[in-house]
């Protein structure tokens, strides 16, 4: 496959003389999960992406960008998968990334990630939202530093590529597309990707996790909690245009709690896909709408975000480990009697 900027070059409208810098983002698994009556249910496996999320999508753009128009420095403000992806790309472009974390809220193995490309990493006290209104406010006054969140329209422009992919393997707009929402740029950039490409869009099913649901409650929320860190945001930068998007799809928002992302989480790895606490979230969110009403007839999209590693914590709850000695006899009569546990 063409890096994603070749692919779609087009549709982003990005001057031509912009050189992309690329670590082969894009192009990922659209997987048939299981068919519920009419619905054939998909799973757009998004943690596929070099840094394990959907993020590299808008990144490359976001910081080709940047490099085109002589940033010195990105920027961002992150829960985790946007400072894993910025300093990807920051360190394939030659630039320097700065990100900003909520202390004490951000899944490890993206702070690993994050340090291992080299950024520099900046802890902030309180949650994500302050952390984004002290990188906005700081690249508002420095216009050498590129800020790469979401609100950067050239993030939203290289995630509109996933959108496109859905409808070029699918032939046409799926019916209902269920994503999970904390700054909400993804499910604007998914509504203006179908729109642009197609002129039309599915259903749109908007999942919050209970706890940091603001877009459920309709009110911005300043203290959140869910186990799923990524989302955990109570301004969504973009909530304008989300709740456009599910007015105009005549679609939705719904909140899950931690026990059904949990869950949905646990059933999808169990089936094969293992993705963490906030992509989940979407999954969990389908069952919900299942029981809430009938789904539609026809093709099904839900986006997983983020890859299961990136938060190791409760799936290592999940693990239990058999200590035997090594015989082969020992370990064959180990072996028989799980199996008839497992069995039975
Ligand atoms: N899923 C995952 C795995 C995420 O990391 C995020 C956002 C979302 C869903 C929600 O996307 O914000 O566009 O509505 N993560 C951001 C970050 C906030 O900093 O990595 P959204």
């Amino acid at each position: 496959m063409p890096v994603l900027i070749e692919r779609y070059r087009r549709w982003l409208e990005i001057p031509s003389d912009v050189v992309p810098y690329s670590i082969g983002e894009g192009s990922t698994p659209l997987v048939h999960w299981q068919t519920w009556g009419q619905s054939r249910v998909w799973l757009k496996l998004e943690g596929t992406n070099p840094t394990g999320s959907f993020k590299d999508r808008g990144m490359t753009v976001a910081v080709s960008m940047a490099r085109h128009q002589n940033a010195k420095a990105v920027i961002c403000a992150s829960t985790g998968n946007t400072a894993a992806s910025a300093a990807a790309y920051a360190g394939r472009a030659g630039l320097p990334a700065f990100v900003v974390m909520p202390e004490g809220q951000v899944a490890p193995p993206k702070m690993v990630q994050a340090a291992a490309h080299g950024a520099q990493l900046i802890a902030v006290q309180g949650n994500f939202d302050h952390a984004l209104t002290a990188v906005r406010q700081t690249a508002a006054t420095e216009s050498w530093i590129a800020l790469v969140n979401s609100v950067n329209p050239w993030r939203i422009r290289g995630q509109e590529t996933a959108a496109y992919e859905i409808v070029d393997e699918l032939g046409g707009v799926p019916q209902l597309l269920a994503l999970p929402v904390g700054n909400a740029g993804n499910i604007s950039a998914y509504f203006q990707g179908f729109r642009r490409y197609t002129r039309q869009s599915p259903e749109f099913l908007g999942v919050q996790a209970q706890g940091a649901d603001p877009l459920v409650q309709n009110r911005f929320m300043d203290e959140v909690a869910t186990i799923a860190s990524a989302i955990r945001i109570g301004h969504p930068a973009s909530a304008d245009t989300a709740r456009i998007a599910v007015k105009e799809s005549h679609g939705q928002f719904l909140s899950v709690d931690d026990t059904a992302i949990l869950s949905a989480q646990r059933e999808l790895a169990r089936g094969g896909i293992f993705v963490e606490p906030a992509s989940a979230a979407a999954y969990a969110g389908l069952l919900k709408r299942q029981n809430l009403s009938v789904l539609p007839a026809g093709d099904i999209v839900v986006v997983l975000t983020g890859a299961g590693l990136k938060d190791t914590d409760t799936p290592l709850r999940w693990a239990s480990i058999t200590a035997t000695p090594s015989h082969a006899s020992t370990l064959l009569t180990t072996i028989t009697t799980m199996l008839d546990e497992a069995l039975d």
